[in-house]
């Protein structure tokens, strides 16, 4: 990366958005001019980036003038609105929402997995779900030792795959029911403090929530693999930023546990967490802050021969979001990708 880049963070303020910011940062990513976008309600704001206090803009068609790169983590509607105004102007957009992740046309990419999909863009690159990240990273280097076939997963999911003010609402709530008052929902349909509840996202007519369906067609994209068999269940916990997964794989022959274990201990983004005499395996409080996928309890499945058992705790805002966006910005960077190809414009 020789050059610097001119990058606008669209959702600056938000959790995903403050996350962005302390990578940049502590990532030393090559910038000669940040700019911070997000709602007209936080014009003016101000956030502070390595000892200098930048202002937050409203986003408008100008905010995108002479921008290299948008990282952007502002819903998806915000970005279906904004990420062809940003391309216009000439920037390539790594978008983290769900607008764009299953357009043929837009690149799905985790850098563990398909770093060359990136290659393929014509100005948006999609970052996946964060649930979908975690898994795909833990599981992809032993599906290139030998195929899934199947996988059955159960996840666990924090608070912060709702944004900053679901991560501050657990809080209010958790403090409410110990002063024995009646707890507030605003973000979340029920109460999540000292509850779960499974992943509150639209239903289908099969039953499947939306997030449930991420994590289906987004494995399949990323992995290149549309025969993959994957079902999951989605479940909300009380826990702030790191979500856990409990993960069935079958693949097409017998593997052995302590051989995933040996790939596992390889593997980029992975970092193995098994003590088996202390019984402690990853849990969500020790992936917070952490870049890498904890994995461990790594254990043929009695039930089935070529099957495998394995858990995983994430960060959700880090390697399930901004992380994975921050290291496709330097992917794009290494490669010489930040231009939008001309005839796409
Ligand atoms: P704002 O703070 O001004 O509402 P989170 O995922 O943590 O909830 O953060 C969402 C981010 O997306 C915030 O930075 C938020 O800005 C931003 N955002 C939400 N709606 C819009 C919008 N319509 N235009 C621009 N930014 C938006």
């Amino acid at each position: 990366m020789s050059q610097a880049y001119r990058v606008a963070i669209l959702g600056a303020t938000g959790a995903v958005g403050s996350e962005l910011l302390e990578l940049l940062a502590a990532r030393a990513f090559p910038l000669s001019e940040l700019r911070l976008l997000a709602s007209a309600r936080s014009a003016g704001k101000t956030i502070d980036f390595q000892g200098e206090s930048l202002k937050v803009e409203a986003v408008t068609p100008e905010a995108f003038k002479g921008i290299d790169l948008v990282l952007a983590s502002a819903g998806g509607d915000t970005s279906t609105q904004w990420a062809p105004v940003a391309m216009e102007a000439g920037a390539v957009v790594v978008d983290n929402s769900s607008a764009f992740r299953m357009d043929p046309e837009v690149p799905l990419v985790v850098p563990e997995v398909n770093p060359d999909a990136a290659s393929q863009h014509s100005g948006i690159i999609a970052n996946p779900n964060c649930t979908t990240i975690l898994m795909a990273v833990a599981i992809w280097p032993l599906h290139q030792v030998r195929r899934i076939r199947r996988i059955v997963a159960a996840t666990y999911q924090s608070a912060s795959g709702a944004g900053a003010q679901a991560m501050e609402e657990v809080k209010r709530q958790a403090q409410a029911i110990l002063d024995g008052t009646t707890p507030e929902t605003k973000c979340f349909p029920y109460p999540l403090a000292f509850n779960l509840f499974p992943h509150n996202t639209p239903l289908n007519e099969q039953g499947y929530c939306t997030e449930e369906m991420k994590m289906v067609n987004e494995t399949r994209k990323i992995f290149g693999d549309a025969d993959l068999r994957i079902t999951a269940t989605c479940v909300r916990v009380p826990v702030l930023r790191a979500h856990s997964e409990a993960i069935n794989l079958e693949f097409e022959e017998y593997f052995p546990a302590a051989q995933a274990r040996s790939v596992l201990s390889q593997a980029p983004g992975v970092k193995l967490v098994e003590d088996w005499q202390k019984n402690h395996f990853p849990m969500p409080i020790e992936a917070s802050g952490q870049d890498d996928v904890l994995v461990g309890r790594i254990r043929q499945d009695i039930s089935n021969p070529l099957g495998l058992e394995l858990w995983l705790c994430g960060d959700q805002i880090r390697k399930g979001a901004a992380l994975n966006a921050v290291q496709i910005a330097e992917l794009l960077a290494t490669r010489d990708l930040l231009r939008v190809p001309l005839a796409t414009r």
